[in-house]
Parts: structure tokens; C-alpha cells; sequence
């Protein structure tokens, strides 16, 4: 049998409350053309993040039953450790609240003014959080890797010649740890191969660098090593997994995307003086050190689902219906990152809407436009993210992990193509108020006329 299906019964339905064009109009409106500012109940399929949006197994629901509530040393943390402990081999593991906790954690201790961390891309909190120290964030992702529609089996790759000269030009001394963010979410959710996450280890190593992966979509990584990189076929997702964490000094991972998790984060680290300096920020502002700001129940819910994510059954199904999104868009001549990633599809808004320049968004008018068309809310990964830091104008559509089923799907292809047909008459926008910070989450926009 050629087809693969969802693995998985549903047992519980959520109703999708169907809306009209004008009333999306309205929402739209009330928004002020920024759909983070949108309630979800007016959304018909949400595709704004893939981060704490999983819907979690039964096993995972029995767990959180079983969850124990104890302040120090609980059942449920014990699981989790040992879960985590097999996975990545790391000695000292830590549960937050989220990626972006572990990250505060991580870059208080490490980062400051003067230091440089550079990343293949960081993600636009571990970003945040490196700005917040006074540190400085480089992207060093692979040229291919900036290039939507250059095919390349590993675009997430870290340019192993830029952080050379990177080291040479700044000095090893102000580059506290170099990290990779598997896959590379905001280059368009590409894998990184083992052979560089070798290679990069070798660089670090010479200069005395850590390196530290962001590790929040590890097992996708993984199965694109499995599938894509020479050598790798007949090797296990977890053998694969527990390799990328061997060569790492440390990671953060955010439970919210392989870890089939609502909330829930991880900072894992290796060396004991800093461990020991993370415990006490953690007590500060997470939570003692075997909940981090979670509940027990938390602590079961990802304990199993970082354990479920390896499975083959799901990877495969996972990673498949993602690429049938980018295939079907792809066929209908909608540009988007090629090859597509692991947890979403990157529509090249840029590419798709010539006549709006990076000043006048066309990422977020490609947003408004799917919202109005279909209810469907996508996400901009542009100049209204990342503001002059932009290099690409992309749309994101995040696939919530065992969330929507193949009809979802060719539903979300139909309003894309019909809203491609139309690309001649979508507006640019413009910002009114912003912060000055991550100013996509609350930014009030109208459109331009
Ligand atoms: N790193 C990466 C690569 C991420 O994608 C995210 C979150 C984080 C760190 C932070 O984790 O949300 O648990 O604090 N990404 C979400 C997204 C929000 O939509 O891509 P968090």
C-alpha cells in the first residue's frame, strides 16, 4: 500500500466553528490586521504555530492522572529525567516552562554585553534573549540555506567557513558558545545534517567554544538524517538523536513542538559549575529544580511524548504530510522554501506578491489575505518579525502535530492556490503601533489603499 495514513483514531473531537468571508472581514478589522490579535474561535484551521498545539495520546492524558503534585523529587519528575536522560545521554537536566525560559536561564549565565552567539538562524526569542543580555546574535546558516528555491538536502546546515571567520574576526574569548537550531525553524524548517553538527563540534573544540543545540524539533532533524544523509539508513531514530546530543555541551528544547506537549520546556547542560549556577536562576524564577514551573502532570505528559515522537509510524506520517502541503502548492505554482521542512510549509511571499515591497509587508499581507479567504490563520516570517534583520518575506504554515486530517489539508491547498490566482489585487500594509521588541505578537496595522 502506497498511501500512509494518520496513525492514530481520534477520540475526542474539538468542533471547528465554520465562519463567513464577511464576518472574517469584520474580525480582520477588529484585529487591526494582526492575527495574533484574533480570538482562535474565529479561526477555522489554525496554522499560526506548530509550538504546544499537539494533540496529545491517550497514554499522555493517562499520564497526566497519574501525575504526582510533590514539590521536591515527584514520581513524575523522576520519569521525566530518566526519559530524557536515555535520550540525550546529558547529566544534568533541567524542566522550565518553556524553550524561551531555558533560553532567559541559558544566555543570563553566559551571554552579556561584548559577546557574540552565533546561530544558523535564531529563532526570533532566542534572539530576544541574547539581545536581552546585551550579547549579539549572528546568523551563519549555509548561503543554499537563504535561497528559497535552491534544493538542498540539509539547508539548515551552520556555514562552517562564517564561523571561522566569525572566531578569527571577533576572537573565541567573546563567543561564549556557538548554538545550531535543529531543524532551522526560521530558515524555513530545514534539517542539519550530522556531518555538520561534526564539523561545527570540531571548530568549537579547537577554540575551546561549547556548542549547544536548540533542540525543539530534534526527532523531525532526525528523520531527515535517517532519510537524506549518506550512511544513516540503517541507524535508528534514537541512535541518531542520541549522536546530535553527544556532540552538544548543552541544549535548550522547547516541549511544546517533539515533545507532543501543551507547555513544557528543557535546558540541558553538561558542564557541572554552570548546572549548578542554571539551578538557582531556575529556583529564582521557574520553580525548584525537579518541576521548573510545571505542573507533575506536565512532567508525564512530556516524559511520553518525548518518547511517542520517535516512533517511525508518526515520523513518517509526519514528515509526509507536510511534504503533500508543499508538493500540492508547488504543483499549482505557489513559490515556497524548497525542499519543504519538517514541521511547516514557507510560502515565498516575496516571490508570490512582486508588487508589495519588504516596507509595505507582504508576508502579513498574504496573512490577511488567507484569513479573509478561508479562516486560516498562517503566520509572517519576514520584515515584520525580524524587522531589517529580514532576509526572506515568508509565510508560514505550521502544522499542529496529529491535529488536522488530509481533508484539513487540501483545504488549506485550495485557499492558497484560489488566493494565488488573485495575487494581483492584494495590499500592502502599514504599521501604526508597535513596541519595540518582538513586535509582530501585538503590532496594530492598516492597509495601504
Ligand atoms: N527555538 C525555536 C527554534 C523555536 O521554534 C521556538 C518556538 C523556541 C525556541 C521557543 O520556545 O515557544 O517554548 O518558548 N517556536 C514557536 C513557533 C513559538 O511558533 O515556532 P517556546
Amino acid at each position: 500500500m502506497k498511501s500512509i495514513i494518520e496513525p492514530f483514531r481520534i477520540k475526542m473531537v474539538e468542533p471547528i466553528r465554520l465562519t463567513t468571508e464577511p464576518q472574517r472581514e469584520a474580525v480582520l478589522r477588529r484585529a487591526d490586521f494582526n492575527l495574533f490579535r484574533v480570538p482562535a474561535d474565529d479561526v477555522m484551521i489554525d496554522l499560526l504555530t506548530d509550538s504546544g498545539t499537539s494533540a496529545m495520546s491517550s497514554e499522555q492524558w493517562a499520564g497526566m492522572l497519574r501525575g504526582d503534585e510533590s514539590y521536591a523529587g515527584a514520581r513524575s519528575w523522576h520519569r521525566f529525567e530518566s526519559v530524557m536522560r536515555e535520550l540525550t545521554g546529558m547529566p544534568h537536566i533541567l524542566p522550565t516552562h518553556q524553550g524561551r525560559a531555558s533560553e532567559r536561564i541559558l544566555f543570563e549565565l553566559v551571554g552579556g554585553p561584548g559577546k557574540v552567539v552565533p546561530n544558523n538562524t535564531h529563532f526570533d526569542t532566542t534572539r530576544a534573549n541574547v539581545e536581552h543580555s546585551g550579547a549579539e546574535a549572528v546568523d551563519l546558516v549555509i548561503d543554499e540555506g537563504l535561497r528559497p528555491r535552491e534544493r538542498h538536502p540539509f539547508k539548515g546546515n551552520l556555514d562552517p567557513a562564517k564561523l571561522e571567520r566569525l572566531i578569527a574576526g571577533v576572537g573565541a574569548s567573546r563567543i561564549p558558545l556557538v548554538m545550531v537550531t535543529i531543524t532551522n525553524n526560521s530558515g524555513g524548517g530545514q534539517p542539519v545534517s550530522l556531518a555538520n553538527l561534526r564539523e561545527v563540534k570540531a571548530i568549537c573544540t579547537r577554540h575551546g567554544i561549547p556548542l549547544f543545540l536548540d533542540a525543539c524539533r530534534f526527532a523531525e532533524n532526525a528523520f531527515f538524517i535517517q532519510r537524506r544523509e549518506p550512511g544513516q539508513g540503517e541507524r535508528s531514530i534514537r541512535q541518531i538523536v542520541r549522536e546530535m546530543f553527544e556532540l552538544a555541551d548543552g541544549a535548550t528544547i522547547s516541549a511544546k513542538k517533539d515533545g507532543l506537549a501543551n507547555i513544557g520546556g528543557v535546558l540541558l547542560l553538561r558542564d557541572d559549575a554552570l548546572a549548578r549556577r542554571a539551578d538557582d536562576l531556575c529556583i529564582l524564577t521557574e520553580g525548584f529544580v525537579t518541576y521548573g514551573g510545571l505542573a507533575g502532570r506536565d512532567l508525564e505528559a512530556m516524559a511520553q511524548g518525548f518518547t511517542e515522537v520517535l516512533e517511525d509510524d508518526y515520523l513518517r506520517y509526519r514528515i509526509r504530510s507536510v511534504e503533500y502541503l508543499g508538493e500540492r502548492l508547488l504543483e499549482g505554482g505557489v513559490p515556497i522554501v524548497e525542499p519543504p521542512g519538517g514541521h511547516a510549509i514557507y510560502i515565498d511571499a516575496g516571490a508570490l506578491l512582486p508588487q508589495i515591497p519588504s516596507e509595505q509587508f507582504p508576508g502579513q499581507a498574504l496573512v490577511c489575505a488567507l484569513y479573509r479567504h478561508a479562516g486560516i490563520r498562517a503566520c509572517e516570517i519576514g520584515s515584520v518579525m525580524f524587522g531589517a534583520h529580514a532576509k526572506m518575506e515568508l509565510v508560514r504554515l505550521a502544522i499542529p502535530r496529529r491535529v488536522y486530517t488530509q481533508s484539513h489539508i487540501d483545504y488549506v491547498i485550495e485557499a492558497v492556490l484560489e488566493v494565488a490566482e488573485r495575487r494581483s489585487r492584494l495590499r500592502g500594509l502599514r504599521i501604526v503601533e508597535a513596541p519595540p521588541s518582538l513586535r509582530h505578537f501585538s503590532a496594530r496595522f492598516v492597509e495601504l489603499t
